[in-house]
């Protein structure tokens, strides 16, 4: 488990003066994927990096798997690290060194025998699928495949724990997702603790169990990623939220003018959105024949976020303004959540 405990940062430089982290307290527990999103700035790599000291706060308890981390001293800091991985942006390969030397890296002077070295390596190679690259240099590499070698040498030494500072921001969107089935799949079969940075929520949505929203300096809101995202309180996890859902097209078409959007006398426009095991495409039908309304279905999503349906709906809505009323009563007793975007009485 890693449980942060109002970490602070500040950095001084000649002319500014930032708080980086503003009492920051986190738990993650073994076995998690953890993403930490939030906006360029908001302290995610300087909290991840608080994580296993590369940065080092100015107050506050880092405590990994029971060590308080701000009590050790540099040789136990050092030690402690092999517990912890870490894999970068832009990989930090040696380019000079072959991809075997870069993953056996970690392992030198640590008392093992070259040939203890070199099976590791190998196992690792297999791990991340890149046997056949063994003797090759970072140069001839994809970033998928660079990225892959930063994977192995940072299990090289077998960590519980894996830190993953934007991991994937420098690669294309297939290399992304093979790169997140790969960590899926190390957490699994290795019950690797994965912490992720990132700014893309689509990301979180893929892969991670729990998330922290950061926002200058802070920790504005933290649960399971479908708590997050059926329930979002602060504005900037909304609009996180919002980059992954065809839904919010819609409101460019307001703002455009669209034909799609004009409402004639009497029609609401609005925003059905529900979450877990629900029905609401019987309910559509359901509240068209109980209160005499017709309901267009401009836009749709659907969604599965930790084997848990959520979905929206845009829909235009007609029949009189009182029966629509009752509609919405209905349908939010039964837990669906609606949004009147537009309305011309
Ligand atoms: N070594 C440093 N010296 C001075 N200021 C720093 C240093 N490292 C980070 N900062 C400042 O601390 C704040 C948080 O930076 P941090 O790198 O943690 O943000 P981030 O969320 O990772 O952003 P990004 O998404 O751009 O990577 C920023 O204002 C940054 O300029
Ligand atoms: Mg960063």
């Amino acid at each position: 488990m890693i449980e942060l405990r109002d970490v602070s940062k500040t950095f001084n430089t000649k002319h500014s003066t930032v708080r980086a982290l503003k009492d920051v307290s986190l738990t993650i527990e073994d076995g998690e994927i953890f993403g930490i999103i939030g906006l360029s700035g908001a302290g995610k790599s300087t909290l991840i990096r608080c994580i296993n000291l590369l940065e080092r706060p100015d107050s506050g308890s880092v405590i990994v798997n029971g060590d308080d981390l701000m009590k050790f001293s540099p040789a136990q800091i050092r030690e402690k690290r092999k517990d912890i991985g870490m894999i970068f942006q832009h990989f930090n390969l040696f380019r000079s060194r072959t991809i075997a030397e870069n993953i056996a890296f970690p392992l030198q002077h640590r008392g093992y025998t070259k040939e203890q070295i070199d099976d590791r390596v190998t196992e690792l190679l297999e791990l991340v699928g890149l046997e056949s690259k063994i003797n090759g240099y970072p140069s001839q590499l994809s970033g998928g495949q660079k990225q892959r070698v930063g994977i192995a040498r940072s299990l090289a030494t077998n960590p519980k724990i894996l830190l993953c500072d934007e991991a994937t921001s420098a690669l294309d969107p297939k290399t992304t997702l093979s790169i997140l089935a790969l960590l899926k799949d190390l957490n699994k079969k290795l019950n690797l603790t994965i912490v992720i940075v990132t700014h893309e929520m689509n990301i979180i949505k893929s892969i991670c169990n729990e998330v922290a929203v950061m926002e200058a300096g802070e920790v504005i809101e933290t649960d399971e990623v479908f708590n997050i995202f059926a329930n979002p309180k602060h504005k900037i996890t909304k609009d996180f939220i919002a980059t992954t859902s065809n839904l919010n097209k819609i409101y460019d078409l307001l703002a455009e003018n669209s034909i799609v959007t004009t409402l004639k006398p009497g029609e609401t426009l609005a925003h059905f959105s529900y979450s877990g095991p629900s029905v609401v495409e019987a309910l559509i039908s359901t509240i068209s024949a109980m209160f005499d309304i017709r309901l267009n279905i401009i836009f749709a999503d659907l969604d599965i976020i930790l084997d848990m349906p959520m979905g929206g709906l845009i829909l235009i809505i007609s029949g009189s303004k009182e029966n629509q009323k009752k509609a919405f009563d209905y349908v939010r007793e039964r837990g669906v959540k609606v949004e009147i975007i537009k309305s011309y009485d």
